[in-house]
């Protein structure tokens, strides 16, 4: 990749990290918030340094004015209430501000009804990698778990169609956090975080694990796609569906089958009913592997490459490689390219 194209890719990816650059209201109130403390602080900031670089310019010892200390002065009243009042003031004027943003951020789910627009999934940070647990949407249960790609509807004129999130741990804490839509929330063992966002902006939006979570903590990337309305309605229409078994895969559904991946994963419609790792139900229909790491290329040649070796892409990840022959490794991948 030449340099220039390097710099666009670098340029891009800020963007998408940026918490300023927000596309949904909590992310605003915290663009707001931060922009204002910015102000305040950068005002004191120039005062305090104004008043020190005058004093010690106009103030140095020049030659010949070795003389002794310029004249003292102890104890002022106005002074004293003048610095007592001030930052008193400004720190009233931040809390605040603060107050009405975490009032704006913090909106506790309402009960979910038909024709409220409103999805609700629940979210499991595990080492290291999310599942999305899609509970309800515009108040019909939805019922399947997927995994690193949450799919939302975005708002479309005076249709909001807000997302509430409900954050979990099945082990360690995490943090679940995308920049242009909202704050971190921490998601903790034993305990259940919510968050709520909502935007009229399609596209991807990119965020990251914000809690150090063990050794892959950096490689716990996530990605929030923004459908249409009715885009997410097909995504969900196609989520919801158990795996199509296709006649040509037969043979890879078999070995598939035959191996301990089943302990783990999840297909549904087949008897693969682990809850452990990543549901692969509808594994094709994701853009990446390895939470993020990875394309998930169509032709299988990434999805090859991390079953005959996980600890290769993401060392220290819970997924061992098995040691299969080359033969059942091509049959299994060819099964698992069906899963669409
Ligand atoms: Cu999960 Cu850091």
């Amino acid at each position: 990749m030449s340099p220039v194209l390097l710099l666009a890719a670098g340029g891009q990816a800020a963007q998408d990290l940026s918490t300023f650059d927000p596309v949904s209201p909590p992310a605003e109130s915290i663009r707001n918030l931060s922009l204002l403390v910015l102000a305040i602080t950068g005002f004191i900031f120039i005062v305090v340094e104004a008043v020190l670089i005058t004093s010690i310019v106009r103030f140095r010892q020049r030659h010949g004015n070795d003389a002794a200390e310029p004249p003292q002065v102890y104890g002022s009243q106005p002074i004293e209430i003048a610095w007592t009042v001030a930052p008193a003031l400004i720190v009233m004027v931040i809390v605040l501000v603060t107050t009405r943003t975490l009032w704006e951020v913090n909106v506790k789910p309402p009960e979910a009804k038909p024709g409220d627009n409103a999805l609700y999934v629940t979210v499991v940070g595990r080492q290291w990698w999310w599942e999305f647990d899609y509970g309800q949407y515009n108040g019909r249960s939805l019922g399947f778990v997927t995994a690193n790609e949450l799919h939302i509807p975005a708002s479309v004129e005076d249709v909001a169609r807000p997302v509430y999130l409900n954050l979990k741990s099945a082990d360690v804490c995490h943090s679940f956090w995308v920049p242009r839509l909202a704050g971190k929330t921490d998601l903790i063992p034993g305990r259940t975080n919510q968050m709520w966002f909502q935007t009229a902006e399609r596209g991807l939006f990119l965020g990251q694990c914000a809690e150090f979570c063990g050794p892959q903590h950096a490689n716990m990337l996530l990605r929030v796609v923004v459908d249409s309305p009715e885009d997410f309605r097909k995504w969900l229409e196609n989520q919801q569906k158990p795996a199509v078994e296709e006649a040509s895969a037969r043979d890879g559904k078999a070995a598939f089958l035959a191996q301990s991946c089943i302990n783990c994963h999840r297909v549904r419609g087949t008897r693969a009913a682990g809850n452990y790792a990543p549901d692969l139900t509808h594994l094709m229909s994701r853009q990446t592997l390895a939470s993020g790491m990875i394309p998930n290329d169509p032709d299988g040649k990434n999805l090859r490459d991390w079953i005959a070796n996980p600890q290769t892409i993401k060392p220290g990840c819970l997924m061992p490689a098995f040691g299969l022959s080359d033969r059942d490794r091509d049959r299994i991948v060819d099964y698992l390219r069906t899963l669409r």
